[in-house]
C-alpha cells in the first residue's frame, strides 16, 4: 500500500516507518526537518511540509492509500494545546481533496476526563494532571473525527504509557473504550512498546473492525 506517515521523525513514527518498509509498503514521510529521519530505503520518500496547512500538505496526499499519524505535541503550561485538532483539520482537508479515505492516528488512554477514575492513584493524581492539556486536545480531535468526518474511515489508536523499544510478539489486547480493563473493570497497568503500537497500527490496514472508532490497546 502507499502510506503517508505524519510524525515519522518521532519515536513511534520511526518504528512505524521501519515496519511499514519491512512489510513492503511504499512510504511518504511528511516531516518538518527531513535531516532528522535517518532511515533510507528505495520505498521511502521524505518530504517537507507544514502539518497545519492544507495548502502545504495537499500535493503529497495524491494517490496515497492510507494516512498514518504518530504526531505528538509538547506539554505547555502557559497555553492550550491545539496541535492535534489544528493539524487534523488540515490533514482531513487534504484527504478530501486528494480522495484519500482512510486514516489511522495515535491518541492515548484516558482522553476523556472521567475515564481515569479507576486508574491508580499515581496515574490519576500525578501523571494525568501533568498531561491533561494534551489529553484534552486529543479528545477534541477524536470528537472532531467522530462528529465531522463521517465521510472518512478513521481509527484512533489509544495506547497507555509508551516505552521506546521494538515490537514484540506479545498478544495485543484491545477495547472499545478509554483504557483496556481487566476482568474487574480496572485498567491493566502494563505499558506498551512504541514498536508494538506501530505493529498494531499497521495491522489495521486491512481490517475494518475499528473503522470509525477509537480503540484502546495494550500488550498482555
Ligand atoms: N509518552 C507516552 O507515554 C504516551 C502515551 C500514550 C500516547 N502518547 C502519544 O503518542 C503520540 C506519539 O508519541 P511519541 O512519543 O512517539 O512522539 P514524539 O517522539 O514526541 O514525536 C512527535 C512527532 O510529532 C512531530 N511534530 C510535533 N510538532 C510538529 C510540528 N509543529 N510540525 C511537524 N511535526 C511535528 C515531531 O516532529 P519533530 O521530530 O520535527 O519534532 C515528531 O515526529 C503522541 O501524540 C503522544 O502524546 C504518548
Amino acid at each position: 500500500m502507499k502510506l503517508l506517515v505524519l510524525g515519522a521523525t518521532g519515536q513511534t513514527g520511526q518504528f512505524l516507518v521501519r515496519q511499514a518498509l519491512q512489510q513492503s509498503h511504499v512510504v511518504t514521510a511528511v516531516v518538518r526537518t527531513p535531516s532528522k529521519l535517518t532511515i533510507h530505503h528505495d520505498n521511502l520518500k521524505v518530504v517537507e511540509a507544514n502539518i497545519f496547512s492544507a495548502d502545504s500538505l495537499m500535493e503529497h496526499f495524491n494517490e496515497q492509500d492510507v494516512v498514518m499519524s504518530c504526531l505528538g505535541f509538547p506539554i505547555s503550561i502557559l497555553s492550550r494545546i491545539t496541535g492535534y485538532t489544528e493539524s487534523m483539520k488540515a490533514i482531513v482537508a487534504s484527504m478530501r481533496l486528494a480522495k484519500v479515505n482512510r486514516i489511522i492516528a495515535m491518541t492515548s488512554w484516558y482522553t476523556q476526563t472521567e475515564s481515569a477514575q479507576k486508574a491508580s492513584w499515581m496515574v490519576r493524581w500525578l501523571l494525568i494532571p501533568m498531561i491533561r492539556s494534551i489529553l484534552n486536545n486529543m479528545y477534541e480531535m477524536e470528537n472532531y473525527l467522530n462528529e465531522e468526518c463521517e465521510d472518512l474511515d478513521w481509527t484512533t489508536v489509544r495506547p497507555p504509557e509508551l516505552k521506546t523499544a521494538p515490537e514484540t510478539d506479545k498478544e495485543i489486547l484491545t477495547y472499545d473504550g478509554y483504557f483496556v480493563p481487566d476482568q474487574d473493570g480496572i485498567p491493566i497497568t502494563n505499558s506498551v512498546t512504541r514498536g508494538d503500537v506501530a505493529r498494531f497500527m499497521l495491522s489495521q490496514l486491512n481490517v475494518d473492525l475499528w473503522v470509525k472508532k477509537s480503540v484502546a490497546m495494550v500488550t498482555k
